[in-house]
């Protein structure tokens, strides 16, 4: 087992609203979470302040998203000062939301990783092919230059938790299995100590995402490489906390 702390974010996506929220906020607080298991909950931009103040300190608090700049006329933006300000110490950037349904491209996802870890945030970077790209045979090829380009903007590997997400898993109920999810985690994890560093490799966490939910998260997290997961879904049920407890 590697000494890699278990990882688990909540990604709430545009979903709930204060009497929603205060509800998953009380199951979360007094809920018996693993020490030794990080969990950081990502509150659509408008409720960070709320979600900061209403959970507990020892659960982490993400944005959904950020802009490459720190303020300026970007009207509908959201700076990492601005997220810091509320509070919260994450941003997950690059997801497969963001990119296909925003148009987000390798490039800005990269200048905003940039950004938001010069801004001394910390970093939820996701990564995913979609369906075709893995029936074409080339999941390879492009989680690899989609970190390729997450990378090349990371200054401090310590701050940032990989995720990857393949598309065709993101809320369709269609889980990677362990063994789909352990190969990719694999190869990703021999490109950063072939591109990075062995340091890199062995500490960086890698967390899967895609229908995660109670019933198949304890045999995903039974993965060598799998460090933790990103719940979207199953993050706004009383289910999210057997996901946090995923390894005994
Ligand atoms: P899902 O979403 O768990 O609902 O598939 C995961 C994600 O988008 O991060």
């Amino acid at each position: 087992m590697s000494t890699r702390s278990f990882f688990v974010g909540g990604n709430w996506k545009m979903n709930g609203n204060k009497e929603t929220l205060s509800g998953m906020m009380v199951e979360l607080n007094t809920a018996e979470l693993h020490q030794h298991t990080e969990v950081v909950c990502a509150a659509p931009s408008i409720y960070l302040d709320f979600v900061r103040s209403g959970l507990d300190p020892r659960i982490g608090v993400a944005a959904q998203n950020c802009y490459k700049v720190s303020k300026g006329a970007f009207t509908g933006e959201i700076s990492p000062d601005m997220i810091k300000d509320c509070g919260a110490d994450w941003v997950v950037l690059g997801h497969s939301e963001r990119r296909h349904v925003f148009g987000e491209s390798d490039d800005l996802i990269g200048q905003k990783v940039a950004h938001a870890l010069e801004s001394g945030l910390r970093v939820i970077a996701c990564i995913g092919e979609k369906l075709e790209e893995r029936e074409a045979g080339t999941t390879e090829e492009v989680v690899y230059a989609q970190t390729q380009v997450i990378a090349e903007n990371v200054n401090d590997w310590g701050k940032v938790v990989l995720a990857y997400e393949p598309v065709w898993a993101i809320g369709t109920g269609q889980t990677a299995t362990p063994e789909q999810a352990q190969e990719v985690h694999e190869k990703l994890r021999a490109w950063l100590r072939a591109n990075a560093s062995d340091d890199v490799a062995d500490s960086v966490r890698i967390i899967y995402g895609g229908s995660v939910t109670a019933a198949n998260c304890r045999e995903l997290a039974s993965q060598g490489d799998v460090d933790g997961f990103l719940v979207g879904g199953a993050s706004l049920k009383p289910e999210f906390v057997d996901i946090i407890n995923a390894r005994a």
